[in-house]
């Protein structure tokens, strides 16, 4: 059986990592923003295994994949046309479509109507039994063409070109509005790729999460380059929407979370994540600075952040002396051997390589915490958050958002130690590039 996953560029390598640490017998491999594997995906919860990967954004049965040459128009005209065709290719991706229970009778013909639209990721369709045709059934062909294929072919044409050949091919329906199956083409530089997806939502969009700030696959991905242990406190200090924290928390259980944020708004979307999402999480909110966190030193195994990178959240400093201060201060909440991942900005990477070897100076700092029941209800005042707080459970329903009032004093406290870069990693998010940073204190 043989499938393909996209992924955001620079993160095929997580998701080889996640395909091979799920499936042993799998060969993977890694091109420009997609992830090829095939091998032995079986067994009654074959599907859901596939499903529930975590740094894809979609997955396709992998119906053909050539390469391409030096080609003019007609060339590539003839490449489509001539691999499009090749049944052999078909009937194998149909066959695993139908293994995994997707392949469902057509309308057309009077049977399982209900099912017409439930490729979804949340409700795969019921299984059918082997050996059912699937003549009449409706689809869209998805067309992508790149790099110089882009220029030399014209993609309504060639989409509607591939739509006529599949449904003579197959017997199928073209029906762009309502179709019960996706034909995905994508023609670039280097290849040809015909893919069907398994799902019609990509994996990437995730029930449990609402409101999403970051992409969740990099979210997950930066969770997992954490390692989080059987209670292992994790820290997200600027955590807006509660991205990284949710994915942690639904996927490492074993953890206890602390959000912070100064912007009570951002903290009121991961608070209607928080109630939103169908996993129960443990996870605790406080509005604070990234800056002057209000916590106890070394009290937290790992750090994990997003951080502005001056375009969307502005800081009031320069970005360099904002990185500075957050440094400081993660690395006096860090126990020893602490962990942090941090995602920045390209721009920002030399920045954090220069604070690797001075993240030195810290505070100490004295707080009152006003705790609130929700975004708006304040309810009790507290002193000082006890490391306790941070680590007791606390189901969705419950969680707290804290407001805090700090009184910093500087000191240096951390005796020259500093953090220690261990890998970068470059990630595309959208049309802008940032870097995954993972430093050890
Ligand atoms: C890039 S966003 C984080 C997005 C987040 N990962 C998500 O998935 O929604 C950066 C966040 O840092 C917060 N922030 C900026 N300066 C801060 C500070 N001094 N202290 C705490 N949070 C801060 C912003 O309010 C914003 O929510």
């Amino acid at each position: 059986m043989k499938f393909y996953c996209t992924t955001g560029r620079g993160t095929e390598c997580f998701l080889k990592k996640e395909l091979k640490t799920k499936y042993d017998d799998v060969a993977v491999q890694e091109t420009d923003g997609k992830v090829f594997f095939h091998g032995n995906v079986t067994g009654e919860d074959a599907l859901q295994q596939l499903l529930s990967l975590k740094s894809a954004e979609r997955i396709f049965v992998d119906i053909l994949h050539v390469p391409v040459g030096q080609l003019d128009k007609r060339g590539l005209l003839t490449l489509l046309h001539t691999s499009v065709s090749d049944m052999k290719a078909w009937q194998e991706g149909l066959d695993t479509l139908e293994h995994l229970g997707l392949l469902k009778v057509s309308p057309v013909f009077g049977q399982n109507e209900g099912d017409s639209h439930s490729l979804d990721n949340e409700c795969p369709p019921k299984k059918r039994k082997t050996g059912s045709h699937v003549s009449g059934a409706s689809f869209r062909v998805s067309c992508k063409l790149s790099g110089k294929p882009r220029l030399k072919l014209d993609l309504k044409r060639t989409s509607s070109q591939m739509a006529v050949l599949i449904s003579r091919l197959l017997g199928w329906r073209a029906d762009p509005r309502n179709p019960q199956f996706e034909v995905n083409i994508h023609l670039n530089d280097s290849s040809l790729t015909v893919g069907m997806p398994l799902t019609e939502k990509p994996l990437s969009q995730r029930s449990y999460i609402k409101h999403c700030g970051l992409r969740t696959t990099v979210a997950w991905i930066m969770a997992d380059l954490l390692a989080i242990e059987p209670e292992d406190r994790v820290l997200d200090p600027m955590c807006g929407a509660g991205t990284i924290l949710i994915e942690a928390a639904v996927n490492w259980k074993c953890g206890t979370y602390l959000g912070i944020d100064k912007d009570m708004a951002q903290l009121c979307l991961t608070w209607e994540n928080l109630q939103d999402t169908r996993i129960p999480v443990s996870i605790h909110l406080i509005q604070g600075d990234a800056t002057r966190v209000p916590l106890p030193d070394g009290c937290v195994d790992k750090v994990v952040t997003d951080a502005p990178f001056g375009q969307n959240h502005l800081v009031d400093v320069s970005l360099d002396m904002f990185y500075k201060h957050v440094f400081s201060e993660v690395f006096r909440v860090l126990k020893p051997n602490g962990k942090f991942v941090l995602l920045t900005s390209r721009s920002l990477v030399n920045c954090v390589q220069s604070l690797c070897a001075s993240a030195q100076n810290s505070h100490s700092y004295t707080s009152q915490i006003v705790q609130c029941t929700g975004p708006s209800e304040i309810s009790t005042t507290r002193q000082e958050p006890k490391q306790e707080e941070i680590g007791c459970h606390v189901s969705r329903s419950m969680s707290h958002v804290y407001e805090v009032k700090g009184l910093i004093q500087d000191c240096d406290s951390n005796g020259g130690r500093h953090f220690i870069l261990k890998n970068l990693f470059n990630v595309k998010l959208g049309d802008t590039e940032g870097t995954i940073c993972v430093m050890e204190k």
